[in-house]
């Protein structure tokens, strides 16, 4: 069968679908094919509830709407797409056909909102992480203050002990004591306010690129696809870098010395951020080929202390967000087996100097 679907439900993002009371796909629009990544024409005849797996959610929905001949509506449905393993969440809403026929067709209306769900997961951590840092504050002080008494009383032991053997147990005490003021200095964040200037992206994923480059071996690949348009974004440096660096050192320690990073940059119109519209921000994907997160960590990667390798702080991440967040952007990511993507979303600079939003 021809797919015509009116004009409307080609340029709708909700994904559109009708099925005829075997479940076989009748029409289906541009969003449909974009989540079920086959063309309408390959998708119309096939199963929508098989389409989707064995033991999908899915396939108890669809009786249910036909049961009741009702509209039904279902919410934060966890799909996992046979053909790459993906999960992906979607709210879904179900309407049957006003026909005697039995059972009938239905109308299905799906809308991916992982990225929703992203958004406002990022803003409900950032609250939490405000509360998560006061307390390390207070802890960082308390921490603080006896390491300096430490390190000065070893001090004074050295000089005491002359050059006797001895002197390897202070140097280790006050070794061990700068080790851990530098901790607690990583995981407050440091206080100076940092001092911004135009930047370009592409010369800072460039040098982190470089560096790192000469640590790997050869069976890793840096597959570079950079919008040689983008404007530039207001911010510092040094910290930018320090992000990009943490990001790239998961994704070479995820992949274990073989596989492919892919660099990507890309314009993204139209943002709200911590309750800022953007006209424009810059998008930077660094998305790796490893295993994925695991899943005992992976909704929470960017709080403190959360790691799953046996030498990992489980700071690099926390650091990164603070830097992003201190750039007033944003900082997401998704992840299967096989495909790991971190997002970077960066207000680019106005004429005037200062991060562009919208007026
Ligand atoms: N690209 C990735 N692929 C798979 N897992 C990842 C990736 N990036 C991060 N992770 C997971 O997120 C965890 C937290 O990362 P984070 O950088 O904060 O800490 P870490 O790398 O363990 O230690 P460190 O503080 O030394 O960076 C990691 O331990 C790892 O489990
Ligand atoms: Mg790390």
């Amino acid at each position: 069968m021809a797919c015509s679907t009116p004009t409307i439900l080609q340029a709708l993002s909700t994904a559109v679908l009708t099925l005829d009371g075997g479940d076989r796909i009748q029409t289906a629009n541009p969003a449909a094919e974009a989540i079920f990544e086959q063309s309408a024409s390959r998708l119309l005849g096939q199963s929508l509830g098989k389409l989707c797996g064995p033991n999908n959610p899915l396939h108890t929905i669809l009786q249910q709407a036909r049961q009741a001949r009702q509209r039904y509506s279902a919410r934060e449905i966890r799909l996992t797409l046979p053909w790459n393993s993906s999960v992906i969440t979607i709210d879904c809403t179900l309407t049957p056909e006003e026909t005697p026929d039995e059972p009938p067709g239905l109308v299905v209306e799906i809308v991916q909102i992982d990225r929703l769900l992203r958004l406002a997961r990022d803003n409900h951590l950032l609250a939490r992480q405000k509360s998560i840092k006061r307390m390390i504050r207070g802890l960082a002080h308390e921490i603080k203050n006896p390491l300096g008494g430490l390190r000065g009383a070893a001090q004074l032991l050295e000089r005491e002990l002359g050059r006797g053997e001895m002197r390897e147990f202070t140097r280790i005490i006050t070794h061990e004591a700068d080790r851990l003021s530098q901790l607690v200095d990583r995981m407050t964040g440091g206080y100076t306010p940092l001092q911004y200037a135009p930047l370009n992206i592409h010369a800072l994923l460039e040098h982190v690129r470089r560096v790192l480059q000469i640590e790997v071996r050869e069976n890793l690949s840096f597959c570079r696809d950079y919008d040689p348009s983008l404007p530039d974004i207001l911010g510092h440096k040094e910290s930018l870098i320090q992000a990009l660096f943490n990001i790239l050192r998961n994704a070479i320690e995820a992949l274990g010395g073989k596989g492919r990073i892919h660099l990507r940059t890309r314009i993204e119109r139209h943002l709200t951020i911590a309750e800022t519209h953007h006209r424009q921000v810059v998008r930077v994907d660094i998305e790796d080929n490893g295993p994925g997160i695991s899943p005992a960590v992976m909704d929470n990667i960017f709080e403190p202390l959360i790691t799953d390798k046996a030498d990992g702080s489980g700071l690099g991440l926390t650091i990164t967000r603070d830097i992003i967040h201190k750039h007033h952007g944003l900082v997401e990511y998704c992840s299967h087996p096989g495909c790991t993507c971190f997002s970077l979303y960066l207000p680019i600079a106005s004429s005037h100097g200062e991060v562009e939003v919208s007026g």
